[in-house]
């Protein structure tokens, strides 16, 4: 039977890829659906930002199905931030799954396959539920100890106290061991407002109170308000959760609790193969959730880069899963013109290497290079968002850089320009630190310049 309420938390994925964007914050447009220059993470790009905006109306009015969309420009013109703006103009907590065209071709899965399983690691399912828990901040987080029942001289853990406040009261529970190991892995300590499912046991770091917010705390942290009512009481716990996550979820191996069957599990490659039927078995359950008015279903963004990287037989998928009742917003890159459609027979050329009856389906976004100012000011905000301070000559030369070579090689020598100035215990990136890294690393021009020297050697 498909459970939908035992999924873990679903980890954070993938943020390595999103990185390099964490100063993009939406598509920056007015109510009327104008760019300004320089709002939301965003500087430039004016027009492609407002057609985006279009698109998200046409998301949000509902008329965007069987559609997709494509943007199309040179690389480093924010093509994959772009997109991931669309996504959160959407909402928040909407899926983004980024992936790379040439990705889904692997040995051990089939690429259709992989195409599905990222549709579904696009498609979010909200589920909210009532809950018996106890809620409040930690004012007494105490391990009692005893003798080991098992002998030895060890002692163990009996029980553990937990004082909990609300605004209404406080209330000392005391927990078995087991929720005790719960608390430590969610690392709560003293001032923290925290849940305790009744039933399970399971354990939810909320955040800092913020009757300690006032006090210095290095990493970033959530503060929240003491919760209100009584400590024991019925919530409802909102869960987000992907397709993709309930299939893992359910295509693990439910292995028993000895320890024979534990070995097995640590000496056999987890199997988690997730067949067309379990998806089925899956959909099947999510609709009658949907329909119990239990779960809400988030269609969020998927972003397939370097689309020709995609073959005939992923594009007639593609097509299909298009029009499927469930599906994400496909968005679509490529810095290519005219190219073949990977697979086809006859080698003819297709505009981004897509086949005409997808090229049918597409809104196509057309992303343009930047100037220097705008490259300068796009520099200087990521320079801010890693805390790097650079003086204005040196920034000069890393927008030259950008506009002779790219955006994204001047902005990854942001970071080797911040290590060579703090080594040389200067307090900003200046001219000499950017020399310095054009001395210590080739860009792709002069490294073809070097080639082409010395007949094939660096
Ligand atoms: N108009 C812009 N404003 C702010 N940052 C931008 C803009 N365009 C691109 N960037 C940033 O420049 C880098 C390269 O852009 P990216 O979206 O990866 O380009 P593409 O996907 O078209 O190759 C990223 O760090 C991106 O966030
Ligand atoms: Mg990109």
């Amino acid at each position: 039977m498909v459970q939908i309420s035992e999924v873990k938390d679903p980890k954070a994925k993938d943020s390595s890829r999103t990185a390099a964007h964490t100063h993009i914050r939406g598509l920056g447009l007015d109510e009327h659906g104008i760019a300004k220059k320089v709002e939301g993470g965003f500087i430039g790009q004016t027009s492609a930002r407002e057609g985006c905006g279009v698109v998200v109306d046409l998301i949000k009015s509902k008329r965007m199905s069987g559609k997709a969309i494509l943007l199309a420009g040179p690389p480093g013109t924010g093509k994959t931030a772009l997109a991931l703006a669309i996504a959160q103009e959407l909402g928040p907590k909407v899926p983004f799954c980024p992936i790379v065209g040439s990705e889904l071709y692997s040995a051990e899965v089939k690429k259709t396959s992989a195409l599905m399983e990222n549709f579904r690691k696009a498609i979010g399912l909200r589920i909210k539920e009532t809950k018996e828990v106890y809620e409040g901040e930690v004012i007494e987080l105490t391990p009692e100890e005893a003798e080991n029942p098992l002998g030895g001289y060890g002692k163990t853990i009996s029980h553990v106290i937990v004082g909990l406040k609300t605004a209404k009261g406080t209330k000392n529970l005391r927990l078995d061991p087991s929720i005790y190991e719960s608390i430590q892995k969610e690392r709560v300590t003293v001032g923290d407002v925290i849940y305790i499912e009744a039933n399970t046991g399971a354990v939810k770091r909320v955040g800092r109170s913020d009757a300690y917010a006032t006090e210095f705390d290095l990493e970033a942290e959530e503060y929240v308000p003491l919760p209100k009512g009584e400590v024991h009481k019925k919530k409802e716990i909102v869960q987000d959760v992907t397709l993709h996550d309930l299939d893992v979820a359910n295509a693990r191996p439910q292995g028993g609790q000895d320890v024979l069957s534990m070995m097995g599990q640590l000496l056999k490659p987890k199997k988690t193969e997730i067949t067309d039927k379990l998806r089925l078995e899956v959909n099947r359950v999510v609709s009658k959730y949907i329909d119990q008015g239990v779960a809400e279903l988030i269609p969020g963004v998927l972003f397939i880069d370097e689309v020709n990287m995609l073959d005939i037989e992923l594009f007639t998928y593609l097509n299909k899963a298009l029009e499927s009742s469930i599906a994400p917003i496909v968005v679509l890159a490529s810095n290519r013109g005219l190219t073949t459609v990977k697979g086809s027979d006859d080698d003819v050329k297709a505009p981004h290497g897509c086949p005409p009856d997808l090229i049918d389906r597409l809104l196509i976004v057309k992303t343009l290079s930047y100037n220097k100012e705008e490259v300068q000011a796009i520099i200087s905000k990521r320079a801010t968002l890693e805390s790097l301070s650079i003086s204005a000559e040196a920034l000069d030369k890393l927008a030259e850089h950008a506009v002779k070579n790219s955006l994204r090689y001047a902005l990854q020598l942001l970071t080797p320009c911040g290590i060579l100035s703090q080594n040389a215990s200067r307090t900003e990136i200046g001219v000499q630190d950017v020399e310095e890294c054009e001395f210590l690393f080739l860009d792709a021009r002069s490294s073809i310049a070097v080639l082409e020297q010395s007949k094939g050697y660096l």
